[in-house]
């Protein structure tokens, strides 16, 4: 008959697990668990909204632009949609489209001042997707991605997701680079170091000179090694920064380099899932390396990135929302934050506000907040506990709004 292999409990409810675990995977049902604050702050901002009504609630929770594209977009989107020409809705290269990674290579030259051409772009399903294909090509089992705190929530799925372990570093006080930390934690197993610039959630843009000596760490620890440690970096930020800030162009730094990026929030088309990865042109085993994500993106199951969406982006990859708009609101969401007492570094890029909590436990926080119908998101889900994460990708009306709120949240823990 059928052998009976007894699964392990994990010190949890057995009943419960074996039921559950009969028909979702263990890990999901760990990974469910570990993500439960999420859904829980989600839930609990939904009650918020029903007993006091959506026009009260200060909802600063999401990373989900509210801006319109361009108005231009629109009229793009309509182009590209009358074409009929055969083959318009193919199956086509699962690299995607020439013409559109012409394009995009193009601008990654102009962001990277390197020349890059087609050959060296993926059209992805957004920047996850990019960073999917990535972590799919590099990733031998139990193989080590450091990163920076704080990080974007997502990357130690999407690390898992392909054998490796996400391995975060502490940063400095002002949310810089601590190079030291990064040196540390390199070892054998270590396969790359993700950065992301302008930073979800600190708002953070890298400067060029701490980008300059980890290129050279790098390139020390790759020789030491005598294999390739590579710098990928996740930009979907990269064009929403304020006061003529600039995101340096990290594919100059160092050739092991790899770039991915999105029209989520810079065209405010998170929906559409569109992005690109770029690699060197000089990355060590190229080719290999650019076949492997190619493969990576069929057999993902993304197969490649949505053809409508490629050509509308090809045209429309410099027709981004209204950045001014997003600057006002951070201003006055600095001026706000700042009168009510909190310590907080004002965002140099992206749509986030990371101020530190005025008591030790951030979700106890994020709770007295919620108290005064704001919602934001503790510093913990992105490995920095003692912070709490203000989106401000949201009305003027719903910021000024929160003014009082904000006051009397700090007056409510005696500040
Ligand atoms: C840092 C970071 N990387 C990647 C993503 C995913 O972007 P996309 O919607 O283009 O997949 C996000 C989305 O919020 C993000 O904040």
């Amino acid at each position: 008959m059928f052998e009976n292999i007894d699964i392990e409990s994990n010190g949890k409810d057995e009943k419960m697990i074996r039921s559950s675990a009969s028909t979702v995977a263990r890990k999901m049902l760990d990974f469910m668990e570990s993500a439960s604050w999420i859904r829980k702050m989600f839930e609990e901002g939904a009650g918020l909204r029903a007993k006091f009504g959506a026009d009260k609630i200060c909802d600063f929770s999401l990373g989900n632009p509210d801006l319109p594209p361009h108005r231009s977009f629109q009229r793009v989107l309509e182009t590209v949609a009358a074409d009929r020409s055969p083959g318009v809705h193919s199956y086509m290269p699962n690299a995607g489209l020439t013409d559109v990674r012409s394009r995009m290579a193009v601008q990654a030259s102009r962001d990277h001042q390197i020349k890059l051409s087609a050959e060296e772009i993926i059209m992805t399903c957004g920047a996850a997707g990019g960073l999917n294909i990535i972590f799919k090509s590099l990733l031998n089992p139990d193989d080590e991605i450091i990163v920076s705190k704080p990080y974007f929530v997502e990357y130690g799925f999407y690390v898992d997701n392909h054998g490796g372990r996400l391995v975060p570093v502490e940063s400095r006080p002002d949310f810089s680079l601590d190079i030291k930390a990064i040196e540390d934690a390199i070892n054998n197993k270590t396969k790359a170091v993700l950065l992301n610039s302008p930073n979800n959630p600190s708002g953070v843009i890298y400067g060029r000179t701490e980008l300059e000596v980890l290129a050279k760490l790098l390139k020390r620890a790759s020789d030491y090694f005598s294999r390739p440690i590579f710098l990928i970096s996740d930009e979907p930020y990269r064009r929403l920064v304020f006061n003529g800030y600039a995101v340096p162009p990290i594919l100059r730094f160092y050739p092991n380099s790899i770039v991915i990026t999105s029209f989520s929030k810079d065209l405010s088309i998170p929906g559409e899932r569109i992005g690109y990865v770029a690699v060197h042109p000089e990355a060590s085993r190229k080719t290999a390396l650019l076949d492997a994500l190619t493969l990576a993106n069929r057999i993902l199951g993304f197969v490649n990135a949505p053809a409508l969406m490629q050509r509308v982006v090809g045209e429309a990859l410099d027709h981004i929302t209204d950045i001014k708009v997003y600057q006002r609101r951070r201003d006055r969401l600095a001026e706000i934050l700042r009168e009510a007492g909190y310590t907080f570094i004002v965002p140099q890029g992206a749509f986030y506000f990371f101020p530190r909590a005025p008591i030790p436990d951030d979700t106890e926080f994020v709770r007295i907040l919620q108290k005064e119908c704001i919602l934001t998101v503790p510093g913990t889900g992105f490995g920095s506990p003692g912070h709490f994460r203000i989106a401000f990708c949201v009305d003027d009306e719903v910021i000024e709004r929160s003014r009082k709120g904000f006051i009397r949240a700090m007056e409510r823990v005696g500040i």
